[in-house]
């Protein structure tokens, strides 16, 4: 299959750091298919040989073992192209369509690395240019707008000139490994699936932490923070994940159905529920991997008195007839404790003790990342006589070190599957709609809430009200239990 993928934005940090390495690595593993060019765009002059040059340098920025040798960089280089483009300029755009029918490929991908402001602009250039037919698509990156309304907008335009399934919204944590293993855990084996419902299971925790703050991406972030960042997108799709009901097939319209019931099904916020299950917090000053970290409002172009947030816990529920009254808390942040992803699935404890001492519900934790994983943590004696108190063991399962040959990286993943037209990983515009639905009531009483986040230290677990919010209930969260 011959294919043409021209990347927009392609001088850009998201090309150079993740898309070029992960083709790359498609490449190595040949995996991408033989007859591809790949035409990056961006608004300087270049030569093909001088940006090959760019992205040659900056592959020393890239882990050790994915960096090409020179003898694979000349030979992946081949593939990589560059034109100079004005993307306000219908001519350019009639340029780029000469270009692409001189050789009619099979498949034409545009990905949209730019800034999400040109998405729109884009996307209705490419179609009045008539780049845009049915073997063309379109491949849209997060952030994709700011609420409801701003991405209503950004899926009228892409609508306005491609269908639903040829524009491919990426969040590239569905392209993680051990995200796609989370499916296969629910719908792969039947062992766990009567047990998953609210009979059996007390609560569900999901973490994303990392260790990082914000680095130099401080004006981005300010203007975006921890909730439109990572739980309207990338913790929200986690948990339809784990609650959503056994698709009918393997299709992307069963699967994503699916996903946007569970969706319909979260329990709203109003004003005072934001007040009372929604923590925000932002970090100060502290230690992280032994080393001092500056706070949140001293990083680069951060506003001294920016009330962002850069955590955010919170309980939800999904109403529905398999999870009513168990509690969702999710969670995630920068600079905490640990950069650590995981979803800690709790079971209820034995109805009925008849061992001495305290005991411990069964716990299943699907690990995301660093390590990816099960541990599924039960109650053993260990044949110490009478009166004996059972003590806690686990079955572990790593899937890096069972698989670590055939394990490909997020964007390798989702790459090569908008190149085939595999939707599955992608999220459909009603799903990513929903989401925002959801998330905006919080939005709306944090704008009205003049109290702000909640400092917590770098290194910490976020402030203490998010413990105490799950306290409440009578639970922890796992490294505190
Ligand atoms: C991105 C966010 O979507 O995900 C970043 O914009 C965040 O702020 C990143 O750091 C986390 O991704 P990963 O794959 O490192 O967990």
């Amino acid at each position: 299959m011959s294919f043409d993928l021209v990347l927009f934005g392609g001088t850009g940090d998201l090309a150079w750091r993740k898309l070029m390495p992960a083709l790359f690595q498609a490449w190595r593993h040949c995996k991408l298919p033989a007859e591809g060019r790949i035409l990056a765009v961006a608004r300087d002059e270049r030569s093909d040989d001088q940006y090959r040059a760019f992205i040659k340098e900056k592959f020393a920025e890239v882990e050790a073992p994915k960096r090409p040798t020179d003898e694979e960089f000349a030979r992946f280089a081949q593939l990589i192209h560059y034109s100079r483009m004005d993307l306000a300029q219908p001519e350019h755009y009639a340029s780029l369509k000469q270009w692409i029918d001189a050789r009619g490929a099979d498949c034409t991908v545009f990905f949209l690395a730019t800034s999400p402001h040109l998405f729109t602009q884009i996307c209705e250039q490419l179609g009045r240019a008539g780049l845009n037919a049915p073997n063309v698509r379109v491949v849209l990156e997060k952030p994709l707008g700011h609420d409801l309304a701003s991405a209503q907008e950004i899926n009228r335009v892409v609508r306005a000139s491609f269908t639903e399934s040829q524009a491919l919204r990426i969040d590239h944590y569905l392209g993680k490994p051990a995200v796609q293993n989370l499916t296969a855990l629910r719908f792969g084996n039947a062992l766990f699936e009567p047990l998953w419902r609210r009979e059996s299971i007390a609560n569900i925790q999901i973490t994303i932490a990392e260790e990082l703050g914000v680095g130099t991406r401080g004006d981005f972030y300010d203007r975006t923070g921890a909730l439109r960042d990572m739980v309207q997108n990338h913790a929200l799709q986690l948990l339809t994940i784990i609650a959503m009901e056994p698709p009918a097939n393997g299709d992307a319209a069963a699967i994503r159905d699916e996903k946007l019931k569970v969706l319909k099904s979260l329990r709203p916020f109003s004003a005072d529920s934001v007040g009372r299950d929604v923590v925000r917090g932002q970090y100060r000053g502290g230690t992280v991997g032994g080393g001092a970290v500056p706070g949140y409002l001293e990083e680069l172009k951060v506003p001294a008195d920016s009330m962002t947030e850069t955590f955010v816990a919170l309980r939800t529920e999904v109403q529905n007839w398999r999870w009513a009254g168990v509690p969702f808390y999710l969670r995630t942040g920068k600079r905490l404790g640990a950069r650590d992803a995981q979803i800690v699935v709790n079971f209820r404890p034995v109805p009925h003790p008849i061992f001495a001492g305290t005991t411990r519900a069964n716990k299943l934790v699907i690990k995301l990342q660093p390590e990816d994983g099960l541990e599924l943590h039960l109650l053993a004696a260990k044949g110490g006589g009478n009166n004996e108190q059972l003590s806690p063991v686990k079955l572990n399962l790593d899937f890096d070190e069972a698989f670590a040959a055939d394990r490909v990286g997020a964007y390798e993943k989702l790459l090569l599957d908008a190149l085939a037209g595999r939707l599955n990983l992608f999220v459909r515009s009603d799903e990513q709609e929903e989401a925002w639905r959801w998330v905006e009531p919080v939005l709306e009483a944090w704008r009205n809430d003049t109290a702000g986040p909640r400092p917590y230290s770098a290194g910490s677990w976020g402030p203490p009200a998010s413990s105490a919010l799950i306290a409440r209930d009578g639970f922890a969260w796992d490294e505190e239990s």
